[in-house]
Protein backbone atom coordinates (compact mmCIF):
# COMPACT_ATOMS: atom_id res chain seq x y z
CA UNK A 1 0.00 0.00 0.00
CA UNK A 2 1.45 3.32 -0.82
CA UNK A 3 0.80 6.34 0.98
CA UNK A 4 1.20 10.12 1.16
CA UNK A 5 1.57 11.69 4.43
CA UNK A 6 1.42 15.42 3.98
CA UNK A 7 2.75 17.78 6.66
CA UNK A 8 4.27 21.47 6.92
CA UNK A 9 6.93 20.40 9.88
CA UNK A 10 8.95 17.59 10.12
CA UNK A 11 11.93 16.88 13.01
CA UNK A 12 14.97 17.55 12.98
CA UNK A 13 14.88 19.38 9.55
CA UNK A 14 11.75 22.16 10.48
CA UNK A 15 9.76 22.14 13.93
CA UNK A 16 7.35 24.19 16.19
CA UNK A 17 5.75 21.43 18.39
CA UNK A 18 4.27 18.19 18.36
CA UNK A 19 3.48 18.35 15.14
CA UNK A 20 7.22 17.93 13.68
CA UNK A 21 7.62 14.90 16.21
CA UNK A 22 4.67 12.85 15.05
CA UNK A 23 5.29 13.26 11.01
CA UNK A 24 8.86 11.85 11.63
CA UNK A 25 8.08 9.35 14.28
CA UNK A 26 5.08 7.71 12.66
CA UNK A 27 5.85 7.72 9.16
CA UNK A 28 9.12 6.11 10.31
CA UNK A 29 7.36 3.58 12.21
CA UNK A 30 5.04 2.47 9.27
CA UNK A 31 8.08 2.62 6.87
CA UNK A 32 9.81 -0.03 9.38
CA UNK A 33 6.60 -1.70 9.29
CA UNK A 34 6.97 -2.20 5.99
CA UNK A 35 4.10 -0.04 4.50
CA UNK A 36 5.37 2.01 1.41
CA UNK A 37 5.10 5.62 2.53
CA UNK A 38 6.00 8.77 1.56
CA UNK A 39 5.92 12.26 3.34
CA UNK A 40 6.05 15.89 1.96
CA UNK A 41 6.88 18.62 3.27
CA UNK A 42 7.45 22.34 1.49
CA UNK A 43 10.65 23.45 0.92
CA UNK A 44 12.03 26.23 3.75
CA UNK A 45 15.28 27.06 3.95
CA UNK A 46 15.75 24.95 7.10
CA UNK A 47 14.65 22.03 4.63
CA UNK A 48 16.56 22.90 1.78
CA UNK A 49 19.96 23.49 3.89
CA UNK A 50 19.62 20.07 5.01
CA UNK A 51 19.33 17.83 1.84
CA UNK A 52 22.26 15.93 1.15
CA UNK A 53 20.91 12.93 -0.58
CA UNK A 54 20.52 12.66 -4.64
CA UNK A 55 17.44 14.91 -5.29
CA UNK A 56 15.84 13.61 -8.84
CA UNK A 57 14.18 16.99 -9.50
CA UNK A 58 10.35 17.06 -11.14
CA UNK A 59 9.62 20.02 -12.91
CA UNK A 60 5.82 20.95 -11.74
CA UNK A 61 3.34 22.24 -14.71
CA UNK A 62 3.26 25.90 -14.36
CA UNK A 63 -0.26 26.58 -14.50
CA UNK A 64 -0.40 24.19 -10.71
CA UNK A 65 0.71 26.96 -8.60
CA UNK A 66 1.28 29.54 -10.72
CA UNK A 67 4.89 29.56 -10.16
CA UNK A 68 7.56 27.71 -10.20
CA UNK A 69 8.21 25.05 -8.21
CA UNK A 70 10.05 21.22 -8.76
CA UNK A 71 9.63 18.16 -6.43
CA UNK A 72 13.00 17.20 -4.68
CA UNK A 73 12.90 13.29 -4.28
CA UNK A 74 15.31 12.43 -1.16
CA UNK A 75 15.34 10.68 2.01
CA UNK A 76 15.01 12.28 5.84
CA UNK A 77 18.56 12.78 6.68
CA UNK A 78 19.94 10.16 9.03
CA UNK A 79 17.06 7.75 7.60
CA UNK A 80 16.16 5.66 4.96
CA UNK A 81 12.15 7.53 4.81
CA UNK A 82 11.40 8.41 1.67
CA UNK A 83 10.61 12.69 1.58
CA UNK A 84 9.32 14.67 -1.25
CA UNK A 85 10.42 18.57 -0.80
CA UNK A 86 7.75 21.29 -2.66
CA UNK A 87 10.97 23.14 -3.62
CA UNK A 88 9.17 26.73 -4.61
CA UNK A 89 11.45 29.58 -3.60
CA UNK A 90 8.45 32.10 -4.32
CA UNK A 91 6.99 30.72 -1.76
CA UNK A 92 8.89 28.78 0.80
CA UNK A 93 12.19 30.89 0.60
CA UNK A 94 11.40 33.21 3.29
CA UNK A 95 13.72 34.43 6.28
CA UNK A 96 13.20 33.65 10.13
CA UNK A 97 12.99 30.25 11.62
CA UNK A 98 8.78 29.79 11.64
CA UNK A 99 7.42 28.30 8.46
CA UNK A 100 4.15 30.51 9.47
CA UNK A 101 5.50 33.81 10.47
CA UNK A 102 7.90 36.34 8.98
CA UNK A 103 10.37 37.90 11.63
CA UNK A 104 8.11 39.87 13.24
CA UNK A 105 5.93 37.36 14.29
CA UNK A 106 3.01 37.91 11.93
CA UNK A 107 1.64 35.37 9.81
CA UNK A 108 2.81 35.14 5.80
CA UNK A 109 0.56 37.26 4.21
CA UNK A 110 0.22 34.95 2.21
CA UNK A 111 0.24 31.77 4.04
CA UNK A 112 -3.63 30.99 1.87
CA UNK A 113 -1.65 30.67 -1.08
CA UNK A 114 1.45 28.78 0.45
CA UNK A 115 -0.26 25.95 2.04
CA UNK A 116 -3.24 25.79 -0.58
CA UNK A 117 0.11 25.10 -3.16
CA UNK A 118 1.10 22.54 -0.27
CA UNK A 119 -2.46 21.49 -0.81
CA UNK A 120 -2.60 21.61 -4.40
CA UNK A 121 0.30 19.52 -5.09
CA UNK A 122 -0.81 16.79 -3.17
CA UNK A 123 -3.94 16.25 -4.95
CA UNK A 124 -1.78 16.52 -8.04
CA UNK A 125 0.33 13.28 -6.55
CA UNK A 126 -2.63 11.51 -5.96
CA UNK A 127 -4.16 12.20 -9.64
CA UNK A 128 -3.07 10.36 -12.97
CA UNK A 129 -1.28 13.61 -14.04
CA UNK A 130 1.20 13.30 -11.38
CA UNK A 131 4.74 13.37 -12.82
CA UNK A 132 5.86 10.74 -10.34
CA UNK A 133 5.28 7.12 -11.35
CA UNK A 134 5.16 6.52 -7.44
CA UNK A 135 1.24 6.72 -7.08
CA UNK A 136 -0.31 6.63 -3.55
CA UNK A 137 -3.42 4.57 -2.64
CA UNK A 138 -4.25 6.79 0.17
CA UNK A 139 -3.49 10.46 1.21
CA UNK A 140 -2.71 11.41 4.79
CA UNK A 141 -2.67 14.89 5.86
CA UNK A 142 -2.11 16.61 9.26
CA UNK A 143 -3.52 19.98 10.11
CA UNK A 144 -4.70 22.75 8.42
CA UNK A 145 -2.19 23.44 6.43
CA UNK A 146 -2.46 20.43 4.12
CA UNK A 147 -6.38 19.86 5.22
CA UNK A 148 -7.40 21.58 1.73
CA UNK A 149 -6.33 18.79 -0.39
CA UNK A 150 -9.22 16.12 0.45
CA UNK A 151 -11.64 18.97 -0.80
CA UNK A 152 -9.42 19.85 -3.86
CA UNK A 153 -9.57 16.12 -4.65
CA UNK A 154 -13.23 15.48 -4.31
CA UNK A 155 -14.03 19.42 -6.26
CA UNK A 156 -11.90 17.96 -9.28
CA UNK A 157 -13.11 14.96 -9.79
CA UNK A 158 -11.52 12.25 -7.63
CA UNK A 159 -14.18 12.21 -5.24
CA UNK A 160 -13.88 8.76 -3.66
CA UNK A 161 -9.37 8.78 -3.67
CA UNK A 162 -9.03 7.44 0.18
CA UNK A 163 -8.69 10.29 2.41
CA UNK A 164 -7.58 10.81 5.81
CA UNK A 165 -7.05 14.13 8.20
CA UNK A 166 -5.18 13.86 11.25
CA UNK A 167 -6.26 16.86 13.57
CA UNK A 168 -3.45 17.81 15.91
CA UNK A 169 -4.78 20.76 17.07
CA UNK A 170 -8.48 22.18 16.39
CA UNK A 171 -7.36 25.38 17.45
CA UNK A 172 -5.44 25.99 14.14
CA UNK A 173 -7.93 26.39 11.83
CA UNK A 174 -6.24 28.39 8.29
CA UNK A 175 -9.22 30.53 8.64
CA UNK A 176 -8.62 33.05 5.29
CA UNK A 177 -10.37 35.94 3.77
CA UNK A 178 -12.72 34.49 0.90
CA UNK A 179 -11.20 36.56 -2.07
CA UNK A 180 -8.80 33.63 -1.87
CA UNK A 181 -11.14 31.03 -3.38
CA UNK A 182 -10.67 31.98 -7.11
CA UNK A 183 -6.49 32.20 -6.21
CA UNK A 184 -6.69 28.96 -5.21
CA UNK A 185 -8.90 27.55 -7.97
CA UNK A 186 -11.77 26.89 -5.58
CA UNK A 187 -15.07 26.89 -7.20
CA UNK A 188 -17.01 29.59 -5.58
CA UNK A 189 -20.13 26.96 -5.66
CA UNK A 190 -18.31 25.77 -2.81
CA UNK A 191 -18.29 28.60 -0.51
CA UNK A 192 -21.26 27.77 1.42
CA UNK A 193 -21.50 25.97 4.93
CA UNK A 194 -21.92 22.72 3.95
CA UNK A 195 -18.08 22.63 2.30
CA UNK A 196 -15.69 25.41 2.29
CA UNK A 197 -16.84 28.41 4.42
CA UNK A 198 -16.75 29.32 8.10
CA UNK A 199 -18.17 32.44 9.74
CA UNK A 200 -17.67 33.91 6.02
CA UNK A 201 -14.13 33.00 5.51
CA UNK A 202 -12.53 30.29 3.19
CA UNK A 203 -11.69 27.65 6.07
CA UNK A 204 -8.68 24.98 4.89
CA UNK A 205 -9.59 22.99 8.10
CA UNK A 206 -13.15 23.02 7.77
CA UNK A 207 -12.56 21.66 4.19
CA UNK A 208 -10.54 18.95 5.63
CA UNK A 209 -13.33 17.82 8.57
CA UNK A 210 -15.72 18.04 5.61
CA UNK A 211 -14.25 16.00 2.53
CA UNK A 212 -11.74 13.79 4.00
CA UNK A 213 -12.83 10.24 4.03
CA UNK A 214 -12.15 9.98 7.82
CA UNK A 215 -10.69 12.16 10.56
CA UNK A 216 -8.30 11.29 13.31
CA UNK A 217 -6.98 13.09 16.64
CA UNK A 218 -4.02 12.58 18.12
CA UNK A 219 -6.19 11.08 21.45
CA UNK A 220 -9.11 9.47 22.37
CA UNK A 221 -9.99 11.50 24.89
CA UNK A 222 -9.73 14.64 22.82
CA UNK A 223 -11.78 12.91 19.88
CA UNK A 224 -14.59 13.41 22.54
CA UNK A 225 -13.98 16.52 23.55
CA UNK A 226 -13.95 18.51 20.03
CA UNK A 227 -17.42 17.32 19.73
CA UNK A 228 -18.59 19.32 22.62
CA UNK A 229 -19.12 23.50 22.72
CA UNK A 230 -16.17 23.86 24.89
CA UNK A 231 -13.07 22.20 22.62
CA UNK A 232 -14.61 21.99 19.36
CA UNK A 233 -13.78 25.89 18.35
CA UNK A 234 -16.96 26.27 16.57
CA UNK A 235 -16.51 22.99 14.75
CA UNK A 236 -18.44 20.70 17.04
CA UNK A 237 -21.27 20.39 14.60
CA UNK A 238 -19.37 19.37 12.11
CA UNK A 239 -17.45 16.95 14.32
CA UNK A 240 -20.47 15.57 15.97
CA UNK A 241 -22.28 14.75 12.67
CA UNK A 242 -19.19 12.64 11.52
CA UNK A 243 -18.29 10.84 15.01
CA UNK A 244 -18.41 7.55 13.18
CA UNK A 245 -15.85 8.61 10.54
CA UNK A 246 -13.94 10.13 13.37
CA UNK A 247 -11.46 7.99 15.58
CA UNK A 248 -8.71 9.09 18.47
CA UNK A 249 -5.22 7.66 18.16
CA UNK A 250 -2.64 7.69 20.82
CA UNK A 251 0.48 9.53 19.90
CA UNK A 252 3.84 7.71 20.43
CA UNK A 253 6.92 9.07 21.14
CA UNK A 254 10.08 8.86 19.12
CA UNK A 255 13.33 6.08 20.34
CA UNK A 256 15.50 9.16 19.99
CA UNK A 257 13.71 10.06 23.53
CA UNK A 258 15.28 7.30 25.72
CA UNK A 259 17.39 8.27 28.36
CA UNK A 260 19.46 5.59 27.89
CA UNK A 261 20.84 6.57 24.46
CA UNK A 262 19.97 10.31 24.27
CA UNK A 263 23.52 12.20 23.55
CA UNK A 264 22.26 15.44 23.91
CA UNK A 265 22.06 14.50 27.84
CA UNK A 266 25.36 14.55 30.47
CA UNK A 267 24.57 11.13 31.71
CA UNK A 268 22.70 8.28 30.54
CA UNK A 269 20.39 5.98 32.89
CA UNK A 270 17.63 3.55 32.88
CA UNK A 271 15.68 1.85 35.26
CA UNK A 272 18.49 0.39 36.55
CA UNK A 273 20.84 3.27 36.73
CA UNK A 274 17.99 5.68 38.25
CA UNK A 275 20.71 6.92 40.73
CA UNK A 276 22.18 8.49 36.99
CA UNK A 277 19.08 11.22 36.60
CA UNK A 278 20.21 13.23 39.80
CA UNK A 279 23.84 13.92 37.79
CA UNK A 280 21.90 15.13 35.32
CA UNK A 281 20.21 17.78 37.88
CA UNK A 282 23.46 17.88 38.87
CA UNK A 283 24.52 19.57 35.22
CA UNK A 284 21.07 21.40 34.85
CA UNK A 285 21.34 23.12 37.48
CA UNK A 286 24.95 24.28 36.84
CA UNK A 287 24.18 24.63 33.20
CA UNK A 288 21.16 26.76 34.12
CA UNK A 289 22.94 29.02 37.02
CA UNK A 290 20.58 27.48 39.70
CA UNK A 291 21.80 26.51 43.15
CA UNK A 292 23.38 22.89 43.79
CA UNK A 293 20.89 21.80 45.54
CA UNK A 294 19.88 18.00 45.34
CA UNK A 295 17.22 18.16 48.09
CA UNK A 296 15.40 21.07 46.14
CA UNK A 297 12.36 19.86 44.16
CA UNK A 298 13.40 20.67 40.35
CA UNK A 299 10.30 21.82 38.14
CA UNK A 300 10.60 21.46 34.61
CA UNK A 301 8.66 23.38 31.60
CA UNK A 302 9.56 22.73 27.99
CA UNK A 303 6.65 24.83 26.02
CA UNK A 304 5.40 27.13 23.66
CA UNK A 305 4.34 29.63 26.40
CA UNK A 306 0.47 30.55 25.21
CA UNK A 307 -2.47 30.41 26.50
CA UNK A 308 -3.27 26.76 26.08
CA UNK A 309 -0.72 25.77 27.77
CA UNK A 310 -1.91 27.80 30.89
CA UNK A 311 1.34 29.34 31.60
CA UNK A 312 -0.61 32.30 33.24
CA UNK A 313 -1.79 29.80 35.62
CA UNK A 314 2.20 29.01 36.47
CA UNK A 315 2.63 32.67 36.59
CA UNK A 316 0.27 32.52 39.73
CA UNK A 317 1.78 29.88 41.47
CA UNK A 318 5.01 30.85 41.33
CA UNK A 319 6.20 33.25 43.60
CA UNK A 320 4.45 30.40 46.03
CA UNK A 321 6.42 28.13 45.08
CA UNK A 322 9.36 29.50 45.93
CA UNK A 323 7.88 29.82 49.70
CA UNK A 324 9.33 26.28 49.61
CA UNK A 325 12.91 23.82 48.61
CA UNK A 326 11.73 23.93 45.18
CA UNK A 327 13.57 25.96 42.02
CA UNK A 328 12.14 26.25 38.49
CA UNK A 329 13.38 25.38 34.66
CA UNK A 330 11.23 26.69 31.84
CA UNK A 331 12.11 26.54 28.32
CA UNK A 332 9.59 28.55 25.90
CA UNK A 333 8.78 31.31 23.59
CA UNK A 334 5.53 32.94 22.89
CA UNK A 335 4.06 36.59 23.20
CA UNK A 336 5.98 39.27 24.90
CA UNK A 337 3.89 39.86 27.65
CA UNK A 338 4.31 36.42 29.34
CA UNK A 339 8.18 36.49 28.60
CA UNK A 340 8.89 39.83 30.32
CA UNK A 341 6.91 38.44 33.13
CA UNK A 342 8.72 35.17 33.22
CA UNK A 343 11.96 37.18 32.88
CA UNK A 344 11.10 39.41 35.88
CA UNK A 345 10.87 36.44 37.78
CA UNK A 346 13.88 35.26 36.98
CA UNK A 347 15.71 38.35 37.72
CA UNK A 348 13.51 38.30 41.60
CA UNK A 349 14.54 34.59 42.06
CA UNK A 350 18.34 34.26 41.13
CA UNK A 351 19.49 30.53 41.40
CA UNK A 352 15.89 29.51 41.88
CA UNK A 353 13.98 30.41 38.70
CA UNK A 354 15.68 30.02 35.00
CA UNK A 355 13.84 30.78 32.13
CA UNK A 356 15.25 30.23 28.72
CA UNK A 357 12.83 32.52 26.09
CA UNK A 358 14.58 30.32 22.82
CA UNK A 359 13.39 27.18 20.90
CA UNK A 360 16.46 24.44 21.74
CA UNK A 361 16.43 20.58 21.46
CA UNK A 362 19.15 19.88 23.71
CA UNK A 363 18.13 22.18 26.13
CA UNK A 364 14.73 20.47 25.99
CA UNK A 365 16.43 17.13 26.36
CA UNK A 366 18.25 18.16 29.19
CA UNK A 367 15.60 19.55 31.02
CA UNK A 368 13.56 16.48 30.65
CA UNK A 369 16.14 14.34 31.69
CA UNK A 370 17.67 16.68 34.75
CA UNK A 371 14.19 17.73 36.43
CA UNK A 372 11.90 15.78 39.26
CA UNK A 373 8.62 17.19 37.84
CA UNK A 374 7.05 18.18 34.82
CA UNK A 375 4.74 21.12 34.79
CA UNK A 376 1.40 21.09 32.18
CA UNK A 377 -1.19 22.42 33.22
CA UNK A 378 -2.52 22.77 29.62
CA UNK A 379 -6.29 23.95 29.06
CA UNK A 380 -6.71 21.60 26.35
CA UNK A 381 -4.43 18.99 25.10
CA UNK A 382 -5.04 16.91 21.94
CA UNK A 383 -2.38 14.86 23.14
CA UNK A 384 1.00 16.01 23.99
CA UNK A 385 4.40 14.98 23.89
CA UNK A 386 6.01 16.69 26.29
CA UNK A 387 4.31 14.33 29.09
CA UNK A 388 5.40 11.06 27.53
CA UNK A 389 9.30 12.34 26.85
CA UNK A 390 8.81 13.18 30.47
CA UNK A 391 7.74 9.64 31.76
CA UNK A 392 10.02 7.75 29.96
CA UNK A 393 13.09 9.63 31.94
CA UNK A 394 11.53 9.20 35.13
CA UNK A 395 10.25 13.02 35.50
CA UNK A 396 6.66 13.13 36.96
CA UNK A 397 4.69 14.89 35.40
CA UNK A 398 2.05 17.13 36.54
CA UNK A 399 -0.99 17.65 33.97
CA UNK A 400 -4.44 19.60 33.67
CA UNK A 401 -6.55 16.06 33.14
CA UNK A 402 -7.67 17.23 29.71
CA UNK A 403 -7.33 15.60 26.39
CA UNK A 404 -4.30 13.43 25.53
CA UNK A 405 -2.30 14.31 29.06
CA UNK A 406 -5.60 12.22 30.74
CA UNK A 407 -4.88 9.53 28.42
CA UNK A 408 -1.44 9.26 29.05
CA UNK A 409 -0.90 10.22 33.07
CA UNK A 410 -2.36 8.13 36.19
CA UNK A 411 -2.94 10.34 39.25
CA UNK A 412 -1.50 8.22 42.38
CA UNK A 413 -4.38 8.36 43.65
CA UNK A 414 -6.94 7.54 40.56
CA UNK A 415 -6.15 4.08 41.18
CA UNK A 416 -4.39 1.96 43.52
CA UNK A 417 -0.68 4.08 44.48
CA UNK A 418 0.96 1.27 42.61
CA UNK A 419 -0.37 2.39 39.28
CA UNK A 420 0.33 6.35 39.47
CA UNK A 421 2.44 7.97 37.00
CA UNK A 422 1.48 11.59 38.14
CA UNK A 423 -0.31 13.85 39.50
CA UNK A 424 -3.73 15.38 37.89
CA UNK A 425 -6.40 18.15 38.54
CA UNK A 426 -9.51 18.91 37.29
CA UNK A 427 -10.25 22.58 37.24
CA UNK A 428 -7.99 24.93 35.00
CA UNK A 429 -6.99 27.38 37.54
CA UNK A 430 -4.38 28.20 39.57
CA UNK A 431 -5.51 27.43 42.84
CA UNK A 432 -6.67 23.90 41.53
CA UNK A 433 -3.43 23.34 40.72
CA UNK A 434 -1.41 24.57 43.39
CA UNK A 435 -3.55 22.46 45.47
CA UNK A 436 -1.74 19.85 43.25
CA UNK A 437 1.33 20.83 43.46
CA UNK A 438 1.99 20.90 47.12
CA UNK A 439 0.26 17.19 46.84
CA UNK A 440 3.31 16.63 44.26
CA UNK A 441 5.77 18.26 46.87
CA UNK A 442 4.52 16.44 50.12
CA UNK A 443 5.19 13.05 47.99
CA UNK A 444 8.64 14.18 47.11
CA UNK A 445 9.69 14.12 50.10
CA UNK A 446 8.89 10.52 50.24
CA UNK A 447 11.59 9.02 48.20
CA UNK A 448 9.51 5.39 47.88
CA UNK A 449 6.14 7.02 46.62
CA UNK A 450 7.97 8.79 44.43
CA UNK A 451 10.33 6.35 42.95
CA UNK A 452 7.04 4.26 42.47
CA UNK A 453 6.10 7.37 39.88
CA UNK A 454 9.06 7.51 38.47
CA UNK A 455 9.07 3.57 37.96
CA UNK A 456 5.55 3.32 36.62
CA UNK A 457 6.54 6.14 33.67
CA UNK A 458 9.60 4.65 33.03
CA UNK A 459 7.41 1.06 32.24
CA UNK A 460 4.96 2.83 30.31
CA UNK A 461 5.16 1.52 26.64
CA UNK A 462 4.64 4.40 24.69
CA UNK A 463 6.60 3.06 21.16
CA UNK A 464 4.45 4.11 18.26
CA UNK A 465 4.06 0.28 17.38
CA UNK A 466 0.53 0.08 18.50
CA UNK A 467 -0.61 3.66 17.14
CA UNK A 468 1.01 2.47 13.61
CA UNK A 469 -0.76 -0.70 13.45
CA UNK A 470 -4.27 1.32 14.42
CA UNK A 471 -2.83 3.78 11.11
CA UNK A 472 -2.42 0.89 9.16
CA UNK A 473 -5.68 -0.66 10.02
CA UNK A 474 -6.84 2.22 9.19
CA UNK A 475 -5.72 2.90 5.98
CA UNK A 476 -6.38 -0.97 4.82
CA UNK A 477 -9.99 -0.27 5.78
CA UNK A 478 -10.06 2.84 3.20
CA UNK A 479 -8.59 1.23 0.42
P1 LIG B 1 2.59 21.24 21.07
O1 LIG B 1 2.79 20.53 19.80
O2 LIG B 1 1.18 21.62 21.33
O3 LIG B 1 3.51 22.40 21.25
P2 LIG B 1 3.60 18.77 22.31
O4 LIG B 1 3.82 18.43 23.73
O5 LIG B 1 2.86 17.80 21.48
O6 LIG B 1 2.93 20.21 22.27
O7 LIG B 1 5.00 18.93 21.56
C1 LIG B 1 5.88 19.96 21.82
C2 LIG B 1 7.20 19.60 21.18
O8 LIG B 1 7.93 20.79 20.99
C3 LIG B 1 8.06 18.70 22.04
O9 LIG B 1 8.95 17.98 21.23
C4 LIG B 1 8.82 19.73 22.89
O10 LIG B 1 10.01 19.21 23.39
C5 LIG B 1 9.08 20.78 21.84
N1 LIG B 1 9.26 22.15 22.35
C6 LIG B 1 8.30 23.02 22.77
N2 LIG B 1 8.87 24.20 23.12
C7 LIG B 1 10.20 24.05 22.91
C8 LIG B 1 11.32 24.92 23.06
N3 LIG B 1 11.18 26.17 23.49
N4 LIG B 1 12.55 24.44 22.74
C9 LIG B 1 12.68 23.17 22.28
N5 LIG B 1 11.67 22.31 22.12
C10 LIG B 1 10.44 22.75 22.42
C1 LIG C 1 -0.35 19.52 18.48
C2 LIG C 1 -0.99 19.41 19.85
C3 LIG C 1 -0.28 18.44 20.77
C4 LIG C 1 0.08 17.16 20.04
C5 LIG C 1 0.87 17.48 18.80
C6 LIG C 1 1.27 16.24 18.01
O1 LIG C 1 0.65 20.45 18.42
O2 LIG C 1 -1.11 20.69 20.47
O3 LIG C 1 -1.11 18.14 21.87
O4 LIG C 1 0.83 16.32 20.89
O5 LIG C 1 0.11 18.28 17.95
O6 LIG C 1 0.16 15.46 17.63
Amino acid sequence: MNILFVSSEIHPLIKTGGLADVSRSLPLALHQAGVNIRVLVPGYPAVMARLTEPCQPQLLAPELIHTPAQLLQTTLPGTSLPLLVLDCPALFDRPGPSPYQNPQGQDWWDNALRFGALSRIAQHLCSAHSPLEWRPDLLHCNDWQSALAPALLALHGQPTFPTLLTVHNLAFQGNFDALWLSRLGLPVGAFHPEALEFHGQLSFLKAGLRFAQRLTTVSPRYAQEIQTAQFGCGLEGLLHQRQSDLLGILNGIDPEWHPATDPLIAHAYDLSKLASKALNKEALQRHLGLRAEPQSLLVGMVTRLTHQKGIDLVLECLESMMQHPVQVAILGSGDSPTENRLREFSIRHPGRISVTLAFSEPLSHQIIAGSDLLLMPSRFEPCGLTQLYAMAYGTVPLVHRTGGLADTVRDELDADQQAGTGFCFDQPNADALWGTFLRALQCYSHPERWRTLQTNGMRRDSSWEHAAQEYLSLYQSLC
